[in-house]
């Protein structure tokens, strides 16, 4: 269950999210690869190169910051990409990496506007989609198995 008050708070963020979406998925691509090089050969590097791969994951950090209270929405958006990361192997252990990566950068773009109850929102509601995208993966990994 994600609060009420993450739920306001990421919602509020939605525009400042679309203005600067693919400045932060590029950002959080830096940190992890810096930090987390060992990720690396999971990724199609010229779909980072291009700009494609930071495209694609600012429209679902977006869409998921308007739909955040309306989930069902994005179940079409959470199973096609929920399929790329079973094709590339994604773990649940990787979730954390994520996550420590894009708030970062959403901290670094954001600058004063990154408040703490911003900061706090965002963990808990990337914990919360994390969870959603383990979920389905888990799903399709045991599909995939049988
Ligand atoms: C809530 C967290 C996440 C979101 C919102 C997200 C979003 C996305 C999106 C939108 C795509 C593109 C799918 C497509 O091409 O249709 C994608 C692909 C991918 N994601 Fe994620 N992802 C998340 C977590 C992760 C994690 C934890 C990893 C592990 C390091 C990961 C690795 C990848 C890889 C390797 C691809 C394929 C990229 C390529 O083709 O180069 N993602 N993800």
């Amino acid at each position: 269950m994600i609060s009420q008050k993450t739920i306001d708070v990421v919602k509020s963020t939605a525009p400042v999210i679309k203005e600067h979406g693919q400045t932060i998925t590029s950002r959080m691509y830096e940190i992890m690869f810096d930090i987390h090089p060992e990720v690396k050969p999971q990724f199609d590097m010229s779909a980072q190169a291009n700009g494609t791969q930071p495209a694609k994951l600012a429209t679902a950090v977006y869409a998921y910051a308007t739909h955040i209270d309306d989930l069902g929405a994005l179940k079409a958006a959470v199973d096609k990409i929920a399929h790329r990361h079973v094709q590339t192997h994604i773990l649940p252990e990787q979730y954390p990496i994520v996550g420590e990566c894009l708030l970062q950068a959403i901290k670094d773009v954001l600058g004063d506007r990154a408040t703490d109850e911003v900061m706090t929102a965002w963990t808990e509601a990337y914990q919360a989609l994390a969870e959603i995208f383990i979920n389905r993966e888990q799903q399709i990994y045991q599909t995939v198995a049988n």
